[in-house]
């Protein structure tokens, strides 16, 4: 198992390339079972989940392959084997996102019910709600999710909300499933989230009519065949956000490149309160901290609102700050594990349910602490970079889930990150 060791305080300065959405990369490799040929995704990140990814596929029957320059190729003319194994399942929850693109081409789907997770507790009953509003026959087998509709399926008018607001997974699921059913399906409060957008985009790329694009109905008039696509993938806004957040923290200048401004708007105008300057470009952003950092109020939110997948990178941040902040945490109520840990670090905050007070520090002091999700990890490198000695960061498998080699990436402006086996 590898560990980082972080020496800090350190000034973050230079220039940064942000890596292929994993977000939008893991939902648009289920799609290719929608086509019986080959896709090819360009620019998805090296990174453990997209590997699971394929094997997932190649498991389905898949011929999943990358080259040299980092393409995934993906030929899904035979799928013999409908089966998301709770094998792999349990490594990837967003390993359900082949249920539905599974069903819509094979007219039966069988896939391991996901379990529980770092982040709380994540239903998939909006998933389930939605396919049968399409004409699933659905059950629940040995904790598996036995989907079937031998007859194709229909398009109808779907409602994807639930407590926490739309579901970017579920709402990908039933994206899916609804390119190839019979007639026009309409979904209310589809996911707006960037990932989802490109996700239809690439759809349309492969033959499906979809329109509506990143608004919260889309309205998908049903294809009897879908074609294989050759596709990019978007910039990675999360972590584009992580390293904007970096640069802050460092009191440093970073410019970051293949980002996107306009998937950050949310984020960006949190770092100006923060006292943050950010300039964006047109396939960039510089941004840089001259003065104090200033306390804000934080609400994660479905997008274009602030991203539950930040906050606990602007909590580490905020916990610096000149005064007191508060975070609330809306779509996750329980992805705070990251607040135990940034108290060892000489943070001072306190939990209130789903409510974060953080009551900003002179100085944050380095100490061991424990990787426990991709999100949380990244808050922790975050922090020692800022902290006074040398953090042991344990797990770091968690970080290497979303960011691709880190330690490498950011060293070169200034981090002083080891990578240990232990
Ligand atoms: N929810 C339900 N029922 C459902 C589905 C979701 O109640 O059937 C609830 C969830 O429990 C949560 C909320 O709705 O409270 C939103 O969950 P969502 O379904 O949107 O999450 P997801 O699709 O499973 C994706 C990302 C997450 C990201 C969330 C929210 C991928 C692979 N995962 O998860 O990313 O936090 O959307 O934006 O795209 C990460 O990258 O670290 C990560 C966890």
């Amino acid at each position: 198992m590898d560990i980082f060791s972080i020496e800090g305080p350190v000034k973050l300065s230079g220039a940064i390339t942000v890596n292929g959405s994993k977000n939008a990369a893991l939902p648009i490799m289920a799609a290719a079972i929608l086509a019986p040929g080959k896709s090819v995704l360009k620019a998805a990140p090296n990174l453990s989940d997209i590997t699971v990814a394929g094997e997932l596929l190649s498991q389905l029957g898949c011929k999943v392959a990358r080259d040299a320059s980092g393409a995934i190729s993906i030929d899904a003319a035979e799928l013999d084997n409908p089966v998301g194994d709770y094998e792999i399942v349990r490594k990837m929850r967003a390993s359900i996102c082949i249920l539905g693109p599974l069903l819509a081409r094979s007219g039966r789907a069988v896939v391991s019910m996901p379990g529980g997770c770092a982040i709380g507790y994540r239903p998939v009953d909006i998933h389930l709600r939605g396919l049968r509003r399409l004409g699933a026959d659905i059950k629940l087998e040995n904790g598996y999710i036995v989907a079937e509709a031998p007859r194709g399926l229909t398009g109808n008018e779907i409602f994807l909300g639930g407590p926490f607001g739309s579901t970017v997974l579920g709402t990908a699921n039933v994206l899916m499933a609804a390119a190839l059913a019979k007639g026009k399906t309409i979904i209310e409060a589809a996911a707006c989230e960037p990932e989802i957008a490109d996700l239809a985009n690439c759809l349309n790329s492969m033959g499906a009519k979809i329109s509506g694009i990143g608004s919260p109905r889309l309205t998908i008039d049903g294809v009897a065949e879908l074609k294989g696509f050759d596709h990019t993938v978007i910039p990675d806004r999360i972590e584009a956000g992580t390293f904007m957040a970096a640069a802050a923290i460092t009191k440093g200048e970073i410019h970051i490149k293949n980002c996107r401004p306009q998937d950050l708007m949310a984020v960006i105008d949190k770092l100006r309160q923060i006292g943050v300057i950010v300039e964006p470009e047109n396939t960039g952003c510089t941004v840089a901290r001259t003065g104090p950092v200033r306390p804000a109020d934080i609400t994660t939110q479905p997008f274009p609102g602030f991203p539950t997948d930040l906050q606990a990178q602007f909590m580490t941040l905020l916990a610096l700050a000149d005064g007191n902040s508060v975070v609330i945490e809306k779509i996750f109520p329980d992805r705070f594990m990251h607040v135990a840990e940034l108290s060892r670090m000489a943070a001072n905050l306190r939990k209130e349910g789903p409510t974060v007070i953080v009551s900003g520090v002179k100085k944050l002091i380095a100490a061991p602490v424990m990787a426990s999700d991709l999100r949380a990890s990244a808050a922790l490198v975050l922090a020692a970079l800022a902290a006074e000695g040398t953090t042991v960061i344990n797990r770091v498998y968690h970080i290497d889930r979303g960011y691709e080699k880190i330690e490498q990436r950011l060293n070169p402006l200034g981090a002083e990150i080891t990578r240990e086996s232990v």
